[in-house]
């Protein structure tokens, strides 16, 4: 089965409202002939609106970097899905490991959040992966079983708009450390093979697996070519309009030159 690719940037604290805008255009125009893969842009809350402004009437999504998992209430400094989706965002990253690990979001909180996004008819990026030590210790397997397991049992994969897992092993993010094509390859295999029993093999076939840790133009290509690897999450290099043009365009020839804007 031939999976349409996704190419996501997480722009996490970074940008303004004006320079949020500035990179949405810029990329509206680079992007512009790309039909064949699906692009999402997820800047921070404050430039939701202005970036969805921006991109519609192109092909390009708009994502939001967390949710609560309440539709309104006292909880002061958090943001609910219909705000999310009133800013014009169709997706949601949940899960992410900066999530975890600074705002200590386990499985049974992100089970709320996707509960709360899958009635909220919200699409999702689930992400998950291991830590270096983890890895040392060999424990990928287990890591990746229990983060799908403890947060996705009891749900439909129709339960959800969408839902695309992002392999994201914590010590490539950031760091410059990529994870070997093979090496994620491999990851996207065992998550193909819990969703499998978690779901049905109908879905392991058809449910998007992307990979995010320190993606880059020079290595975006030999991590696509991979069988398992059905797009990016991009974080570092998705603040620049010409590396992420480069990498949401990684085997086109480039028409459009940004340096015409
Ligand atoms: P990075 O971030 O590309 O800067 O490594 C990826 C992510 O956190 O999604």
């Amino acid at each position: 089965m031939t999976r349409r690719n996704m190419l996501a940037g997480n722009w996490k604290m970074n940008k303004t409202i004006s320079e949020a805008i500035n990179l949405a255009v810029r990329l509206k125009y680079a992007c512009n002939s790309v039909d064949d893969r699906d692009v999402v842009l997820c800047p921070p809350y404050t430039s939701l609106k202005p970036v969805a402004e921006t991109v519609d009437e192109s092909p390009i999504e708009v994502g939001a970097q967390n949710m609560h998992y309440e539709r309104s209430g006292a909880f002061t400094g958090e943001v609910s899905p219909d705000m999310i989706k009133d800013a014009g965002a169709d997706w949601v990253i949940l899960g992410h490991s900066e999530r975890r690990q600074y705002f200590d979001e386990n499985e049974e909180l992100l089970a709320r959040k996707l509960r709360t996004a899958s009635d909220e008819d919200l699409k999702v990026f689930y992400c998950i992966g291991e830590t270096e030590e983890q890895r040392d210790a060999g424990q990928v397997e287990d890591i990746l079983k229990t983060q799908l397991e403890a947060a996705l049992s009891g749900f439909g994969f129709d339960d959800f708009e969408e839902l695309v897992i992002a392999y994201e092993p914590v010590w490539a993010i950031g760091t410059g450390n990529t994870a070997t094509p093979e090496q994620a390859n491999e990851a996207h295999g065992v998550i193909r093979d819990v969703i499998s029993n978690l779901f049905n093999p109908g879905v392991a076939e058809k449910i998007r697996v992307i990979y995010g840790g320190s993606v880059k133009p020079h290595n975006v290509q030999e991590l696509m070519a991979q069988p398992d690897i059905d797009g990016a999450l991009v974080g570092g290099a998705s603040l620049s309009a010409d590396d992420f043009a480069d990498i949401v365009k990684y085997d086109l020839e480039d028409e459009i030159s940004l340096s015409d804007l």
